[in-house]
């Protein structure tokens, strides 16, 4: 009935070990078929891309990293581009999640540009947007939500229809506290419309922010929601394939 392919996704943000991955990683190539349909993809440190390339070649799980330089190459310490991405074989980039707005002063023009370079090198880009609790409580979601997207929908269709969007509100990560069905699914809704203005309502919107077994079941009923980014509970095997069953 969900006519959108799901994609359940971790975010592992700044955790792990090459011990614990291997077990982490171990698990979820056990457990993928409980995903069903839903494509399951871990975007882990750079650090670690080697040992998830080898870890799930050839399983149903695809991986990716969690920011990307927004140049293609040059005299940039410490960044890692697009191309050497792509080059390794990765799927997937997060960019502008709210941890990098946030600590590292991303704008959202620069989030949109590194969008722009992911794709060029072949990368799918899984943009993230979100509101802060003060924004809500100002009653200024959709405004600071269309504000975020106005830099990415100016990419144009094409760009649109290659890429996912994850909705994160600020005050639902890592805090234990969700957003409701009904709030993010009134979200959603509202991304999806931009997109569809921008010819581009296929794209798919994922929900982020403590996602759990026990939430995202209900997560999932809405029509907008087309899967997950998880953080915390991407960590433990059970939980994220608890949660990507939720999905199939
Ligand atoms: O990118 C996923 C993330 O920000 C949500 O984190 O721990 O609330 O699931 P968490």
């Amino acid at each position: 009935s969900h006519t959108r392919k799901r994609l359940v996704m971790g975010n592992w943000k700044m955790h792990g070990s090459l011990a614990a991955n291997a077990a982490l990683l171990e698990g979820l190539v056990a457990g993928a078929t409980r995903a069903g349909d839903a494509q399951l993809a871990v975007c882990v440190p750079f650090p670690y891309l080697a040992q998830a390339r080898d870890a799930l070649a050839g399983t149903p799980v695809s991986w990716g990293a969690q920011d990307v330089s927004v140049h293609a190459q040059g005299a940039y310490t410490g960044e890692v581009a697009p191309a050497m991405l792509a080059d390794f074989g990765c799927a997937w980039t997060l960019c502008g999640h709210s941890e990098r707005r946030a600590m590292h002063g991303e704008s959202s023009a620069l989030v949109a540009a590194k969008a722009a370079s992911a794709l060029a090198a072949g990368l799918t880009p899984v943009v993230c947007v979100g509101e802060t609790l003060d924004d809500r409580d100002a009653g200024q979601v959709e405004c600071v939500i269309g504000d975020q997207l106005d830099p990415v929908l100016a990419l144009g269709t094409q760009a649109l229809a290659r890429m996912v969007i994850a909705y994160e509100p600020v005050w639902a990560i890592g805090t234990g506290r969700t957003a409701t069905p009904e709030q993010a699914q009134a979200v959603h809704a509202f991304i999806r419309a931009s997109l569809t203005r921008s010819g581009a309502g296929q794209t798919r919107i994922l929900y982020g922010g403590s996602v759990k077994p026990a939430n995202a079941a209900s997560l999932f009923a809405q029509p907008d929601i087309d899967g997950a980014l998880v953080g915390g509970a991407s960590l433990v095997a059970d939980e994220f394939l608890d949660i990507a069953a939720a999905a199939a």
